[in-house]
Protein backbone atom coordinates (compact mmCIF):
# COMPACT_ATOMS: atom_id res chain seq x y z
CA UNK A 1 0.00 0.00 0.00
CA UNK A 2 2.59 2.71 0.87
CA UNK A 3 5.69 3.69 -1.29
CA UNK A 4 9.54 3.12 0.72
CA UNK A 5 11.33 6.24 1.71
CA UNK A 6 14.45 4.91 -0.30
CA UNK A 7 12.12 5.02 -3.24
CA UNK A 8 10.75 8.29 -2.45
CA UNK A 9 13.57 10.53 -1.87
CA UNK A 10 14.02 12.48 -5.39
CA UNK A 11 10.95 12.97 -5.62
CA UNK A 12 10.15 14.34 -1.82
CA UNK A 13 13.35 16.38 -2.63
CA UNK A 14 12.02 17.39 -5.34
CA UNK A 15 8.72 19.20 -4.03
CA UNK A 16 10.11 19.97 -0.77
CA UNK A 17 12.71 22.93 -3.47
CA UNK A 18 9.69 23.36 -5.66
CA UNK A 19 11.49 21.57 -8.41
CA UNK A 20 8.11 19.55 -8.72
CA UNK A 21 5.00 20.10 -7.64
CA UNK A 22 2.77 18.52 -4.80
CA UNK A 23 -0.20 16.28 -5.36
CA UNK A 24 -1.63 17.69 -2.27
CA UNK A 25 -1.38 20.99 -0.21
CA UNK A 26 -2.99 21.87 3.22
CA UNK A 27 -3.02 25.46 4.48
CA UNK A 28 -3.50 27.29 7.67
CA UNK A 29 -2.93 24.05 9.92
CA UNK A 30 -2.31 24.40 13.78
CA UNK A 31 0.10 21.69 13.56
CA UNK A 32 0.14 19.98 16.53
CA UNK A 33 4.45 18.85 16.66
CA UNK A 34 4.85 15.73 18.52
CA UNK A 35 8.41 16.34 18.21
CA UNK A 36 8.60 19.62 20.14
CA UNK A 37 5.68 19.30 22.06
CA UNK A 38 4.43 22.78 20.66
CA UNK A 39 1.36 23.97 18.49
CA UNK A 40 2.37 25.77 15.55
CA UNK A 41 0.19 27.76 13.86
CA UNK A 42 -0.39 28.94 10.16
CA UNK A 43 1.71 25.51 9.15
CA UNK A 44 1.15 24.24 5.49
CA UNK A 45 1.91 20.59 4.59
CA UNK A 46 2.48 19.66 0.78
CA UNK A 47 2.36 15.87 0.13
CA UNK A 48 3.50 13.97 -2.85
CA UNK A 49 2.49 10.44 -3.69
CA UNK A 50 1.58 8.71 0.03
CA UNK A 51 4.34 10.72 1.90
CA UNK A 52 5.07 14.40 3.24
CA UNK A 53 7.40 16.71 1.52
CA UNK A 54 7.36 19.87 3.12
CA UNK A 55 6.49 21.27 6.55
CA UNK A 56 6.65 25.01 7.03
CA UNK A 57 5.68 28.51 6.64
CA UNK A 58 5.29 28.77 3.05
CA UNK A 59 4.31 25.66 0.93
CA UNK A 60 3.61 28.20 -2.36
CA UNK A 61 6.58 26.63 -4.36
CA UNK A 62 5.28 23.23 -4.23
CA UNK A 63 1.76 24.27 -5.60
CA UNK A 64 1.30 23.85 -9.19
CA UNK A 65 -2.13 23.60 -11.31
CA UNK A 66 -2.82 19.89 -10.14
CA UNK A 67 -2.25 20.05 -6.71
CA UNK A 68 -5.19 20.15 -4.85
CA UNK A 69 -4.90 22.57 -1.97
CA UNK A 70 -7.31 22.65 0.84
CA UNK A 71 -7.81 25.74 3.77
CA UNK A 72 -7.79 24.07 7.09
CA UNK A 73 -8.75 26.90 8.49
CA UNK A 74 -6.82 27.03 11.55
CA UNK A 75 -7.90 23.69 12.35
CA UNK A 76 -5.55 21.29 14.53
CA UNK A 77 -3.58 19.41 12.24
CA UNK A 78 -1.97 16.30 14.04
CA UNK A 79 -0.51 12.84 13.17
CA UNK A 80 -2.60 9.67 13.20
CA UNK A 81 -3.49 7.41 16.39
CA UNK A 82 -1.92 3.68 16.38
CA UNK A 83 -3.25 1.28 18.57
CA UNK A 84 0.21 -0.88 19.44
CA UNK A 85 -1.66 -4.11 20.93
CA UNK A 86 -4.80 -4.96 19.57
CA UNK A 87 -6.84 -8.88 18.82
CA UNK A 88 -9.05 -7.60 16.15
CA UNK A 89 -9.53 -11.65 15.39
CA UNK A 90 -12.88 -10.77 17.28
CA UNK A 91 -16.58 -10.05 16.82
CA UNK A 92 -15.95 -8.42 13.00
CA UNK A 93 -13.77 -9.23 9.57
CA UNK A 94 -11.33 -6.88 9.82
CA UNK A 95 -13.16 -4.48 6.84
CA UNK A 96 -15.76 -4.07 9.17
CA UNK A 97 -13.56 -2.78 11.93
CA UNK A 98 -11.33 -0.36 10.37
CA UNK A 99 -14.25 1.72 9.59
CA UNK A 100 -14.68 2.30 13.38
CA UNK A 101 -11.03 2.30 14.20
CA UNK A 102 -10.59 5.22 11.24
CA UNK A 103 -13.70 7.48 12.20
CA UNK A 104 -12.00 7.22 15.85
CA UNK A 105 -8.80 8.86 13.76
CA UNK A 106 -6.85 5.52 14.49
CA UNK A 107 -4.76 5.00 10.92
CA UNK A 108 -2.17 1.91 12.48
CA UNK A 109 -3.27 -1.25 13.97
CA UNK A 110 -0.52 -3.46 15.39
CA UNK A 111 -2.83 -7.18 15.30
CA UNK A 112 -2.16 -9.93 17.48
CA UNK A 113 -3.87 -12.68 15.91
CA UNK A 114 -3.58 -15.25 18.36
CA UNK A 115 -7.06 -16.90 18.29
CA UNK A 116 -7.22 -17.50 14.44
CA UNK A 117 -3.61 -19.27 14.92
CA UNK A 118 -5.33 -21.00 17.68
CA UNK A 119 -8.27 -22.29 15.25
CA UNK A 120 -6.20 -22.62 12.05
CA UNK A 121 -2.61 -22.52 12.54
CA UNK A 122 -0.02 -21.12 10.07
CA UNK A 123 -2.58 -21.20 7.30
CA UNK A 124 -5.01 -19.41 9.50
CA UNK A 125 -2.38 -16.67 9.83
CA UNK A 126 -1.23 -16.38 6.16
CA UNK A 127 -5.14 -16.31 5.15
CA UNK A 128 -5.64 -13.49 7.99
CA UNK A 129 -2.53 -11.55 6.89
CA UNK A 130 -4.83 -11.07 3.01
CA UNK A 131 -8.06 -9.76 4.94
CA UNK A 132 -6.22 -6.63 6.47
CA UNK A 133 -4.48 -6.37 3.12
CA UNK A 134 -5.32 -3.39 0.58
CA UNK A 135 -7.58 -1.56 3.50
CA UNK A 136 -7.53 2.07 3.57
CA UNK A 137 -5.40 1.86 7.32
CA UNK A 138 -2.42 0.54 8.12
CA UNK A 139 -2.27 -3.27 9.78
CA UNK A 140 1.04 -4.85 10.99
CA UNK A 141 0.95 -7.94 12.66
CA UNK A 142 2.72 -9.94 15.08
CA UNK A 143 3.35 -13.90 15.25
CA UNK A 144 1.38 -15.16 18.37
CA UNK A 145 3.67 -15.49 21.03
CA UNK A 146 1.99 -17.34 23.54
CA UNK A 147 0.84 -20.69 21.99
CA UNK A 148 0.17 -23.21 23.53
CA UNK A 149 -0.62 -21.71 26.44
CA UNK A 150 0.42 -24.71 28.20
CA UNK A 151 1.54 -27.57 26.23
CA UNK A 152 0.32 -29.90 29.24
CA UNK A 153 -3.27 -29.11 28.56
CA UNK A 154 -3.87 -26.87 25.62
CA UNK A 155 -5.31 -28.44 22.37
CA UNK A 156 -4.79 -25.06 20.31
CA UNK A 157 -2.81 -24.89 16.81
CA UNK A 158 0.36 -23.17 17.42
CA UNK A 159 3.43 -22.15 14.81
CA UNK A 160 6.58 -24.18 14.63
CA UNK A 161 10.12 -21.97 14.97
CA UNK A 162 10.16 -22.65 11.32
CA UNK A 163 6.67 -21.35 10.72
CA UNK A 164 7.78 -18.09 12.73
CA UNK A 165 10.44 -17.47 10.86
CA UNK A 166 8.68 -17.94 7.54
CA UNK A 167 6.22 -15.48 9.00
CA UNK A 168 8.29 -12.24 10.00
CA UNK A 169 9.64 -12.23 6.49
CA UNK A 170 6.43 -10.75 5.30
CA UNK A 171 6.21 -7.07 5.40
CA UNK A 172 4.03 -6.70 7.58
CA UNK A 173 4.91 -9.40 10.22
CA UNK A 174 7.03 -7.07 12.68
CA UNK A 175 7.49 -10.22 15.01
CA UNK A 176 6.65 -11.89 18.31
CA UNK A 177 3.17 -11.29 20.37
CA UNK A 178 2.86 -11.01 23.95
CA UNK A 179 4.60 -13.60 25.14
CA UNK A 180 2.13 -13.65 27.96
CA UNK A 181 3.60 -16.87 29.65
CA UNK A 182 6.25 -15.21 31.25
CA UNK A 183 7.33 -18.40 33.33
CA UNK A 184 8.07 -19.84 30.04
CA UNK A 185 10.80 -17.51 30.13
CA UNK A 186 11.84 -17.27 32.82
CA UNK A 187 12.29 -21.36 33.17
CA UNK A 188 13.77 -21.05 30.20
CA UNK A 189 11.27 -23.09 28.21
CA UNK A 190 13.65 -24.36 25.40
CA UNK A 191 10.80 -23.87 22.52
CA UNK A 192 10.45 -20.01 23.65
CA UNK A 193 13.77 -19.30 24.37
CA UNK A 194 14.69 -20.09 20.79
CA UNK A 195 11.47 -18.52 19.21
CA UNK A 196 12.95 -15.17 21.33
CA UNK A 197 16.29 -15.73 19.90
CA UNK A 198 15.07 -16.15 16.55
CA UNK A 199 13.24 -12.67 16.39
CA UNK A 200 15.95 -11.07 18.26
CA UNK A 201 18.53 -12.12 15.36
CA UNK A 202 15.97 -10.76 12.48
CA UNK A 203 15.92 -7.42 14.97
CA UNK A 204 12.41 -8.54 15.32
CA UNK A 205 9.97 -6.66 17.84
CA UNK A 206 8.95 -9.16 20.84
CA UNK A 207 5.69 -7.61 22.56
CA UNK A 208 5.71 -8.83 26.74
CA UNK A 209 2.72 -10.05 28.82
CA UNK A 210 4.15 -9.33 32.70
CA UNK A 211 1.58 -9.39 34.71
CA UNK A 212 2.50 -10.89 38.01
CA UNK A 213 5.94 -10.50 37.84
CA UNK A 214 8.49 -7.98 39.50
CA UNK A 215 12.23 -7.95 40.68
CA UNK A 216 14.47 -10.45 39.50
CA UNK A 217 11.90 -12.67 37.47
CA UNK A 218 10.92 -9.26 35.71
CA UNK A 219 14.59 -8.29 35.32
CA UNK A 220 15.01 -12.13 33.76
CA UNK A 221 11.92 -11.30 31.38
CA UNK A 222 13.47 -7.58 29.98
CA UNK A 223 17.24 -9.27 29.75
CA UNK A 224 15.63 -11.54 27.26
CA UNK A 225 14.46 -8.75 24.69
CA UNK A 226 11.06 -8.20 25.61
CA UNK A 227 10.87 -4.71 25.86
CA UNK A 228 6.65 -3.81 25.90
CA UNK A 229 3.58 -4.98 28.60
CA UNK A 230 0.08 -3.95 28.86
CA UNK A 231 -0.14 -5.46 31.88
CA UNK A 232 0.36 -3.09 34.84
CA UNK A 233 -2.94 -1.99 36.19
CA UNK A 234 -1.57 0.51 38.38
CA UNK A 235 1.35 3.67 38.28
CA UNK A 236 4.14 1.30 40.90
CA UNK A 237 3.70 -1.15 37.92
CA UNK A 238 3.75 1.03 35.42
CA UNK A 239 7.30 2.83 36.92
CA UNK A 240 8.96 -0.53 38.00
CA UNK A 241 8.88 -1.68 34.12
CA UNK A 242 10.03 1.97 32.95
CA UNK A 243 12.71 2.11 35.03
CA UNK A 244 13.77 -1.42 33.97
CA UNK A 245 13.54 0.11 30.31
CA UNK A 246 10.23 -0.87 28.88
CA UNK A 247 7.77 0.67 27.18
CA UNK A 248 4.29 0.76 28.69
CA UNK A 249 0.79 0.47 26.36
CA UNK A 250 -1.70 1.56 28.57
CA UNK A 251 -4.60 -0.53 28.30
CA UNK A 252 -7.78 0.78 28.21
CA UNK A 253 -10.04 -1.78 26.44
CA UNK A 254 -13.01 -4.25 26.75
CA UNK A 255 -10.95 -6.36 29.07
CA UNK A 256 -9.71 -4.28 30.99
CA UNK A 257 -9.79 -0.18 31.60
CA UNK A 258 -6.50 1.05 33.50
CA UNK A 259 -6.50 4.44 32.28
CA UNK A 260 -8.15 6.14 35.50
CA UNK A 261 -5.52 4.32 37.50
CA UNK A 262 -2.37 5.62 35.93
CA UNK A 263 -2.69 8.88 34.41
CA UNK A 264 -2.56 11.05 37.34
CA UNK A 265 0.32 9.33 39.22
CA UNK A 266 2.26 9.69 35.64
CA UNK A 267 1.19 13.62 35.96
CA UNK A 268 2.15 13.61 39.65
CA UNK A 269 5.50 12.06 39.25
CA UNK A 270 6.26 14.05 36.38
CA UNK A 271 7.62 11.43 35.21
CA UNK A 272 9.79 10.79 31.57
CA UNK A 273 6.79 9.71 29.06
CA UNK A 274 8.24 8.95 25.78
CA UNK A 275 7.59 5.07 26.42
CA UNK A 276 4.04 5.40 27.38
CA UNK A 277 1.65 4.58 24.91
CA UNK A 278 -2.48 3.31 24.89
CA UNK A 279 -3.60 0.50 23.84
CA UNK A 280 -7.11 -1.75 23.72
CA UNK A 281 -5.95 -5.12 23.89
CA UNK A 282 -8.80 -5.71 21.86
CA UNK A 283 -12.75 -4.00 21.68
CA UNK A 284 -16.17 -5.31 21.34
CA UNK A 285 -18.71 -3.81 19.28
CA UNK A 286 -20.53 -1.75 21.65
CA UNK A 287 -17.46 -0.95 23.74
CA UNK A 288 -16.11 0.89 20.33
CA UNK A 289 -19.45 2.51 19.85
CA UNK A 290 -19.88 3.62 23.37
CA UNK A 291 -16.18 4.61 23.99
CA UNK A 292 -14.66 5.18 20.92
CA UNK A 293 -10.75 3.43 20.58
CA UNK A 294 -7.52 5.31 20.93
CA UNK A 295 -9.46 8.83 20.40
CA UNK A 296 -11.00 7.87 23.86
CA UNK A 297 -7.79 7.38 25.88
CA UNK A 298 -6.17 10.85 24.29
CA UNK A 299 -9.67 12.42 25.57
CA UNK A 300 -9.60 10.52 29.07
CA UNK A 301 -6.07 11.93 29.46
CA UNK A 302 -7.10 15.44 28.83
CA UNK A 303 -9.61 15.48 30.88
CA UNK A 304 -7.50 13.81 33.83
CA UNK A 305 -4.83 16.92 33.30
CA UNK A 306 -2.36 15.75 30.81
CA UNK A 307 -1.71 18.13 28.45
CA UNK A 308 -3.51 17.26 24.71
CA UNK A 309 -0.21 17.40 23.14
CA UNK A 310 1.35 14.99 25.03
CA UNK A 311 -1.08 12.85 25.16
CA UNK A 312 -1.43 13.06 21.24
CA UNK A 313 2.09 11.95 21.59
CA UNK A 314 1.60 8.81 23.26
CA UNK A 315 -1.34 8.32 20.29
CA UNK A 316 1.00 8.67 18.11
CA UNK A 317 4.98 8.87 17.69
CA UNK A 318 5.57 6.83 20.68
CA UNK A 319 3.98 3.66 19.00
CA UNK A 320 6.26 4.13 16.18
CA UNK A 321 9.08 4.97 18.49
CA UNK A 322 9.08 1.36 19.60
CA UNK A 323 8.15 -0.25 16.76
CA UNK A 324 11.12 0.99 14.94
CA UNK A 325 9.43 2.61 12.63
CA UNK A 326 10.11 6.36 13.27
CA UNK A 327 11.56 7.35 10.06
CA UNK A 328 8.05 6.31 8.24
CA UNK A 329 5.24 7.05 10.62
CA UNK A 330 4.40 8.29 14.08
CA UNK A 331 4.59 12.64 13.17
CA UNK A 332 3.94 15.14 10.69
CA UNK A 333 7.47 16.07 9.02
CA UNK A 334 9.31 16.07 5.37
CA UNK A 335 9.43 12.21 4.58
CA UNK A 336 6.48 10.83 7.06
CA UNK A 337 3.89 8.77 5.73
CA UNK A 338 1.25 11.22 5.04
CA UNK A 339 -1.26 9.58 8.25
CA UNK A 340 -3.19 13.19 9.12
CA UNK A 341 -5.95 13.83 11.28
CA UNK A 342 -7.79 17.47 11.49
CA UNK A 343 -10.28 18.34 14.87
CA UNK A 344 -12.39 21.07 14.91
CA UNK A 345 -11.52 21.02 18.77
CA UNK A 346 -9.34 19.27 21.22
CA UNK A 347 -11.27 19.00 23.74
CA UNK A 348 -13.69 16.51 21.22
CA UNK A 349 -10.48 14.92 20.10
CA UNK A 350 -13.08 13.50 17.28
CA UNK A 351 -11.51 13.97 13.82
CA UNK A 352 -13.55 15.50 11.49
CA UNK A 353 -10.59 14.20 8.12
CA UNK A 354 -8.62 11.87 8.36
CA UNK A 355 -6.03 11.61 5.45
CA UNK A 356 -3.62 8.00 5.01
CA UNK A 357 -1.10 8.24 3.05
CA UNK A 358 -2.44 11.06 1.63
CA UNK A 359 -5.80 9.79 0.80
CA UNK A 360 -9.10 11.03 2.38
CA UNK A 361 -10.65 8.11 4.15
CA UNK A 362 -12.85 10.40 6.68
CA UNK A 363 -14.54 13.74 5.96
CA UNK A 364 -16.84 14.91 8.36
CA UNK A 365 -17.55 11.93 10.44
CA UNK A 366 -18.14 9.09 7.42
CA UNK A 367 -15.77 7.24 5.79
CA UNK A 368 -15.33 8.49 2.48
CA UNK A 369 -13.11 5.67 1.46
CA UNK A 370 -14.33 2.31 -0.37
CA UNK A 371 -13.95 -0.26 1.44
CA UNK A 372 -14.24 -3.92 -0.17
CA UNK A 373 -15.72 -6.91 1.89
CA UNK A 374 -13.18 -9.56 1.29
CA UNK A 375 -13.51 -13.33 0.07
CA UNK A 376 -12.72 -15.94 2.62
CA UNK A 377 -11.75 -19.00 1.57
CA UNK A 378 -14.35 -21.52 2.07
CA UNK A 379 -12.41 -23.49 4.95
CA UNK A 380 -12.59 -20.38 6.97
CA UNK A 381 -15.99 -21.31 7.52
CA UNK A 382 -16.01 -25.11 8.53
CA UNK A 383 -14.20 -25.14 11.99
CA UNK A 384 -16.87 -26.73 13.94
CA UNK A 385 -15.90 -30.17 13.26
CA UNK A 386 -18.74 -31.58 15.45
CA UNK A 387 -20.91 -34.28 14.98
CA UNK A 388 -24.87 -33.58 16.08
CA UNK A 389 -25.58 -34.04 19.47
CA UNK A 390 -28.27 -35.24 21.57
CA UNK A 391 -29.17 -34.72 25.43
CA UNK A 392 -27.20 -38.26 26.14
CA UNK A 393 -23.62 -36.88 25.11
CA UNK A 394 -24.09 -34.15 28.18
CA UNK A 395 -24.55 -37.04 30.67
CA UNK A 396 -22.66 -37.19 34.18
CA UNK A 397 -23.46 -41.12 35.19
CA UNK A 398 -22.85 -41.46 39.06
CA UNK A 399 -23.08 -45.39 40.39
CA UNK A 400 -23.41 -43.21 43.69
CA UNK A 401 -26.79 -41.83 45.32
CA UNK A 402 -24.66 -38.76 47.06
CA UNK A 403 -21.74 -37.43 45.58
CA UNK A 404 -19.65 -34.58 46.38
CA UNK A 405 -18.77 -32.69 43.20
CA UNK A 406 -15.93 -30.31 42.15
CA UNK A 407 -17.49 -26.99 40.90
CA UNK A 408 -16.57 -24.80 38.45
CA UNK A 409 -16.86 -21.41 40.68
CA UNK A 410 -17.79 -18.40 38.77
CA UNK A 411 -16.56 -15.61 41.09
CA UNK A 412 -16.59 -12.70 38.27
CA UNK A 413 -17.46 -13.59 35.05
CA UNK A 414 -13.45 -13.92 34.49
CA UNK A 415 -11.87 -15.33 37.56
CA UNK A 416 -12.82 -19.01 39.36
CA UNK A 417 -11.89 -20.81 42.45
CA UNK A 418 -12.70 -24.39 43.08
CA UNK A 419 -15.88 -24.91 44.37
CA UNK A 420 -17.58 -28.22 45.85
CA UNK A 421 -21.46 -29.20 45.88
CA UNK A 422 -23.36 -32.37 47.56
CA UNK A 423 -25.50 -33.55 44.54
CA UNK A 424 -27.41 -36.50 44.32
CA UNK A 425 -27.87 -38.94 41.59
CA UNK A 426 -31.30 -39.84 39.84
CA UNK A 427 -31.47 -43.02 37.60
CA UNK A 428 -27.82 -43.17 37.65
CA UNK A 429 -27.19 -39.79 36.39
CA UNK A 430 -25.85 -36.50 38.14
CA UNK A 431 -28.10 -33.52 37.26
CA UNK A 432 -27.73 -30.05 36.76
CA UNK A 433 -29.89 -27.95 39.22
CA UNK A 434 -31.58 -24.51 38.55
CA UNK A 435 -32.61 -23.98 41.88
CA UNK A 436 -29.18 -24.41 43.71
CA UNK A 437 -27.11 -22.81 40.90
CA UNK A 438 -25.44 -25.96 39.63
CA UNK A 439 -25.16 -25.95 36.08
CA UNK A 440 -23.10 -28.57 34.02
CA UNK A 441 -20.42 -27.48 31.72
CA UNK A 442 -18.75 -28.78 29.08
CA UNK A 443 -15.83 -28.84 26.41
CA UNK A 444 -15.94 -30.28 22.72
CA UNK A 445 -12.49 -30.33 20.55
CA UNK A 446 -14.06 -28.44 17.79
CA UNK A 447 -10.78 -27.66 16.11
CA UNK A 448 -9.57 -30.85 15.18
CA UNK A 449 -12.75 -32.71 15.19
CA UNK A 450 -11.50 -35.57 17.50
CA UNK A 451 -13.62 -36.96 20.42
CA UNK A 452 -11.65 -35.32 22.91
CA UNK A 453 -14.76 -33.76 25.34
CA UNK A 454 -15.05 -32.91 29.37
CA UNK A 455 -17.61 -32.39 31.25
CA UNK A 456 -18.44 -31.13 34.95
CA UNK A 457 -19.86 -28.20 37.15
CA UNK A 458 -20.36 -25.15 37.21
CA UNK A 459 -21.75 -22.84 40.19
CA UNK A 460 -22.75 -19.07 40.76
CA UNK A 461 -24.44 -18.53 36.40
CA UNK A 462 -27.69 -17.38 38.06
CA UNK A 463 -29.86 -17.28 34.65
CA UNK A 464 -33.21 -18.92 34.01
CA UNK A 465 -32.32 -20.37 30.82
CA UNK A 466 -31.10 -23.38 29.80
CA UNK A 467 -27.84 -23.26 28.03
CA UNK A 468 -25.23 -20.78 26.75
CA UNK A 469 -22.64 -22.01 24.03
CA UNK A 470 -20.01 -20.64 22.52
CA UNK A 471 -17.09 -21.74 19.91
CA UNK A 472 -14.83 -18.59 20.62
CA UNK A 473 -12.68 -18.67 23.82
CA UNK A 474 -9.52 -17.59 24.81
CA UNK A 475 -7.28 -19.20 23.32
CA UNK A 476 -8.56 -22.46 22.87
CA UNK A 477 -11.26 -22.54 20.81
CA UNK A 478 -12.81 -25.66 22.15
CA UNK A 479 -17.10 -25.37 22.20
CA UNK A 480 -18.12 -24.25 25.44
CA UNK A 481 -21.54 -25.18 27.00
CA UNK A 482 -22.54 -24.30 30.33
CA UNK A 483 -26.32 -25.46 30.91
CA UNK A 484 -29.25 -26.79 33.18
CA UNK A 485 -31.10 -28.73 31.11
CA UNK A 486 -29.16 -31.82 28.51
CA UNK A 487 -31.77 -31.41 25.90
CA UNK A 488 -31.61 -27.43 25.77
CA UNK A 489 -27.45 -28.12 25.74
CA UNK A 490 -27.64 -30.04 22.65
CA UNK A 491 -30.03 -27.74 21.25
CA UNK A 492 -27.68 -25.01 21.64
CA UNK A 493 -24.65 -27.28 20.54
CA UNK A 494 -26.47 -28.07 17.28
CA UNK A 495 -27.36 -24.87 16.08
CA UNK A 496 -23.57 -23.82 16.41
CA UNK A 497 -22.87 -26.55 14.36
CA UNK A 498 -25.25 -25.32 11.69
CA UNK A 499 -24.09 -21.91 11.82
CA UNK A 500 -20.61 -23.07 12.29
CA UNK A 501 -19.74 -20.84 15.06
CA UNK A 502 -20.98 -18.61 17.42
CA UNK A 503 -22.46 -17.66 20.75
CA UNK A 504 -26.18 -18.93 21.49
CA UNK A 505 -28.47 -19.11 24.32
CA UNK A 506 -31.69 -21.73 24.36
CA UNK A 507 -34.15 -21.75 26.86
CA UNK A 508 -37.43 -24.79 26.69
CA UNK A 509 -35.99 -25.96 23.32
CA UNK A 510 -35.83 -22.27 21.54
CA UNK A 511 -33.39 -20.04 20.38
CA UNK A 512 -33.58 -16.78 22.50
CA UNK A 513 -30.53 -15.20 21.34
CA UNK A 514 -27.55 -15.71 18.99
CA UNK A 515 -24.06 -14.03 17.91
CA UNK A 516 -23.23 -16.39 14.55
CA UNK A 517 -19.13 -16.22 14.23
CA UNK A 518 -19.24 -18.47 10.82
CA UNK A 519 -15.24 -16.91 10.11
CA UNK A 520 -13.40 -19.76 12.15
CA UNK A 521 -16.22 -19.79 15.05
CA UNK A 522 -14.54 -16.68 16.23
CA UNK A 523 -15.85 -13.70 14.04
CA UNK A 524 -19.02 -12.76 12.36
CA UNK A 525 -19.15 -12.10 8.62
CA UNK A 526 -22.18 -9.96 9.44
CA UNK A 527 -22.05 -6.05 9.45
CA UNK A 528 -20.70 -4.16 12.52
CA UNK A 529 -24.41 -3.22 13.06
CA UNK A 530 -25.75 -6.43 12.91
CA UNK A 531 -22.46 -7.74 15.19
CA UNK A 532 -23.37 -5.04 17.60
CA UNK A 533 -27.00 -5.81 17.88
CA UNK A 534 -26.73 -9.96 18.01
CA UNK A 535 -24.21 -8.84 20.88
CA UNK A 536 -25.86 -7.20 22.87
CA UNK A 537 -28.90 -9.44 22.77
CA UNK A 538 -27.11 -12.17 23.63
CA UNK A 539 -25.60 -10.35 26.97
CA UNK A 540 -29.17 -8.62 27.54
CA UNK A 541 -30.71 -12.04 27.13
CA UNK A 542 -28.47 -13.82 29.91
CA UNK A 543 -28.62 -10.44 32.37
CA UNK A 544 -32.37 -9.90 32.11
CA UNK A 545 -32.95 -13.49 32.50
CA UNK A 546 -30.84 -13.43 36.62
CA UNK A 547 -27.23 -14.20 34.94
CA UNK A 548 -25.22 -12.88 38.21
CA UNK A 549 -22.51 -10.57 36.10
CA UNK A 550 -23.47 -7.76 33.46
CA UNK A 551 -20.83 -9.53 30.94
CA UNK A 552 -22.24 -12.97 30.28
CA UNK A 553 -20.32 -13.78 27.15
CA UNK A 554 -16.79 -13.44 29.06
CA UNK A 555 -17.86 -16.56 30.96
CA UNK A 556 -17.23 -19.01 27.85
CA UNK A 557 -14.38 -16.99 26.63
CA UNK A 558 -12.40 -17.28 29.70
CA UNK A 559 -13.49 -20.61 30.98
CA UNK A 560 -10.44 -22.18 29.12
CA UNK A 561 -8.07 -19.54 29.68
CA UNK A 562 -4.99 -21.68 31.34
CA UNK A 563 -3.28 -18.20 32.39
CA UNK A 564 -5.55 -17.15 34.69
CA UNK A 565 -6.42 -18.77 38.13
CA UNK A 566 -7.85 -21.21 39.30
CA UNK A 567 -9.84 -23.90 37.53
CA UNK A 568 -10.54 -23.94 34.22
CA UNK A 569 -12.51 -26.45 31.76
CA UNK A 570 -10.87 -27.43 28.39
CA UNK A 571 -11.64 -30.04 26.01
CA UNK A 572 -9.08 -32.72 27.76
CA UNK A 573 -10.86 -31.68 31.01
CA UNK A 574 -11.72 -29.89 34.09
CA UNK A 575 -7.77 -28.14 35.24
CA UNK A 576 -6.66 -26.53 38.14
CA UNK A 577 -3.95 -24.01 37.14
CA UNK A 578 -1.73 -23.52 39.81
CA UNK A 579 -1.48 -27.34 40.57
CA UNK A 580 -1.41 -28.02 36.39
CA UNK A 581 -2.98 -31.09 37.41
CA UNK A 582 -6.77 -32.49 36.22
CA UNK A 583 -9.75 -32.66 38.53
CA UNK A 584 -12.46 -35.07 38.20
CA UNK A 585 -15.49 -33.54 38.32
CA UNK A 586 -16.96 -36.09 40.85
CA UNK A 587 -14.51 -36.97 43.85
FE1 LIG B 1 -3.48 -9.13 24.40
Amino acid sequence: MNSSLATSISSLNSVAMGDKKADLVLKNCNLLSVYTRETLPKIQIAIIHDRIAYVGPDASHTIGPKTTVIDVKDKYVSPGFADPHLHIDQFVLPSEFVKQALLCGVTSLFSDPIDIVSVAGYKGFQEFLKLGEDLPIRIFQVVPGGLPVDAKFSNSNSLTLSQEKSAVKHPHVLGLGEVFSWTKVTLREPKTMKSISSMLEHDCIINGHTAGASEKKLNAYVSSGILSCHEPINFDQVLERLRLGMWIMIREGSIRRDLKEIIPYVLSHGIYFNRLMFCSDGLDPLDIAKFGHIDHCVRESIKLGLKPIDAITMASKNNFDYYNMGKDLGGIAPGKLADILIFDDLKLIKPNKVYVGGKLVVSNGKIVSSIRKKTISPWFKKTVKLKKFSKNDFLIKSKKKDVLANTIFMQTEIITKIGSAELHSREGQILASLDSDIWKVAAFDRIHGTNQHSIGFLENFGADIGAFASTWSFHENDMIVVGSDDSDMAVASNYIIKNQGGLVVVKSGKILASLPLQFAGIISTDSFEKVSSNFEKINNTIVDLGCRFSRPHLIPLFLPFLALPSVRILSGGIVDVKKRSYIQPIN
